[in-house]
């Protein structure tokens, strides 16, 4: 058999495939190489150009799509290196076998009929699932906690990042230990020590990414599922979703002025861990008193149970003597100390820390190095700069001051307005209080008339995971300031008020 001359094979070449590039000058967009190699690459993956099919010449390519010869090359070199297509002198470009042999694997709109819309989950799958769901719904209706990041000062946190990303060398840009890095490790036991009267040292600390996370570890690496775990009611809903994720059974003890209510604790024998957030007790507000916080540290020394002490918002206590944390009257090394920087900074940092008994600490950080290994190292540097360097201090110091007067206008513009219709929950810390409705005034509605204010407003009632289920309003100020305060307040007081016949 005659062997076809150069001119015959050229001339079985495919006519130019079908790539459209868009052009678009003025916008980032794909750069025009990638446009053309992740086209022909989906013509070969989806069985349009064979095994053996010959391309064109990139000369003859490019002038058929009207690009340059350069971009055409980028692209066929790239499916070169791919495996995609062989380039030979003399014999052209053609589509490789192993390229066709790709084909069965390419998505085509036949395909995307018969991809499953639900998958098989695990049964612990399916319950985080379902968990994260319902946080997901939570966190479309309200973004409870958001901090104000105006008052933030970007420029210096700027400059810190990209002087640690220019000469931080290595050792910002390599992994990190799962404990967390030296330098923000030190400066979380001063600050702990200092700000909050905790008793540790920076071997106790283990750096996270979020409470969550700390929530989340804790629970998978001291209860087994099916053990029982507390919390307050109402409660942190997101903490709730953790507990129960790991398995555990949530058992959810009330609380009065004093916070949670030790004694019922105690009546529930099988509870193994208790989540609570003595400081400022989520929602509500109260702060736990010093018998129920020596009952509560006596209930788990006596029991070898746990405590997770949430302090989630205290660097912004208004009032003037704050009791220091359980964690500091902890004897029995029976308490977890978790603290944020998400919170008190700005949301979008994931930087938290736990403080651990002793022999918490290896466990946490060898749990942390089977999940997600550590936090970002080049972040932890410039918290730890921004904590040495007393940025913290001078803005929190105006931060402070910030929300104090968005609290005191808060206080001031419900009493005047909303009037007998409520009473206000305990507010000398954090960024939100609780309106007690005393009226039959509808909560979700509140809720959504509140949006564009600044002020985030979701129903006491989603805190609650029984039946009994206290009415009212927690209402964050964190992204707001007095003014919004005023006009979010007058606008809604219609419909707190007005419904006070019916109540
Ligand atoms: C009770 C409570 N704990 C912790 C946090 C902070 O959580 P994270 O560090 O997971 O962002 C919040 C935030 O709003 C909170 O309300």
């Amino acid at each position: 058999m005659a062997t076809p001359s150069r001119k015959d094979k050229r001339s079985r070449a495919t006519a130019a495939p079908a790539v459209r590039v868009v052009h678009r000058p003025d916008s980032p967009g794909s750069p025009l190489h990638v446009q053309v190699h992740r086209q022909l690459r989906e013509l070969i993956l989806g069985g349009a150009l064979r095994t053996g099919a010959r391309l064109p010449s990139a000369r003859a390519l490019a002038r058929d799509l009207g690009l340059s010869r350069n971009t055409i090359e980028a692209a066929m070199s790239q499916l070169r290196a791919e495996g995609f297509i062989t380039r030979r002198v003399g014999s052209g470009t053609v589509v490789t076998a192993a390229g066709g042999d790709a084909a069965p694997f390419a998505r085509t709109a036949a395909d995307t009929r018969t991809v499953p819309t639900t998958a098989r989950l695990s049964r612990r799958g399916t319950l985080t699932a379902r968990l994260g769901i319902a946080e997901l719904e939570e966190d479309r209706l309200s973004s409870a906690g958001a901090t104000d990041v105006r008052g933030f000062p970007s420029e210096t946190w700027r400059r810190m990042l990209s002087r640690r990303a220019r000469d931080g060398g290595a050792s910002v840009l390599r992994s990190a230990n799962p404990f967390g890095l030296e330098a923000l490790r030190e400066a979380v036991a001063d600050h702990v020590q200092l700000a909050r009267g905790a008793r540790c040292d920076a071997s106790q600390v283990v750096i996270v990414n979020s409470t969550q996370q700390a929530l989340d570890l804790a629970a998978r690496i001291l209860l087994d599922p099916g053990e029982h775990a507390a919390m307050e009611e109402p409660g942190y809903p997101s903490a709730r979703a953790a507990l129960a994720a790991a398995g555990a059974v949530v058992q959810h003890i009330p609380v009065d002025e004093e916070g949670l209510q030790v004694a019922a604790l105690a009546r529930r024998s099988r509870v193994r861990l208790a989540y609570v957030t003595p400081s400022h007790q989520y929602p509500l507000g109260m702060t736990l008193s010093l018998p129920r916080r020596l009952a509560l540290l006596q209930w788990a020394a006596e029991g070898d149970r746990w405590i997770i002490e949430d302090d989630y918002d205290s660097e912004f206590r208004y009032a003037r003597h704050p009791l220091a944390a359980l964690q500091g009257l902890d004897r029995h090394g029976r308490v977890l100390y978790v603290g944020t920087w998400n919170k008190v900074l700005f949301t979008g940092l994931r930087l938290a820390y736990l403080i651990l008994p002793p022999a918490l600490v290896e466990p946490m950080a060898a749990a942390r190095r089977v999940t997600d290994g550590f936090s970002s190292p080049l972040l932890q540097s410039v918290l730890a700069d921004f904590l040495a360097g007393g940025h913290f201090a001078a803005y929190l110091r105006q931060a402070r001051a910030h929300y104090e007067s968005c609290r005191d206008t808060l206080v001031a513009e419900i009493g005047a307005r909303w009037g007998d219709a409520v009473t206000i929950g305990p507010c000398d810390t954090g960024l939100h209080l609780v309106v007690h409705l005393r009226t039959a005034a509808d909560e979700a509605r509140l809720a959504r008339g509140a949006k564009g204010h600044g002020l985030v407003i979701s129903p006491l009632s989603r805190h609650y995971a029984g039946e009994h289920k206290a009415r009212g309003l927690l209402v964050s100020y964190g992204g707001a300031n007095p003014a919004s305060i005023r006009r979010a307040v007058v606008e809604l007081a219609p419909h707190v008020t007005r419904s006070r016949a019916r109540a």
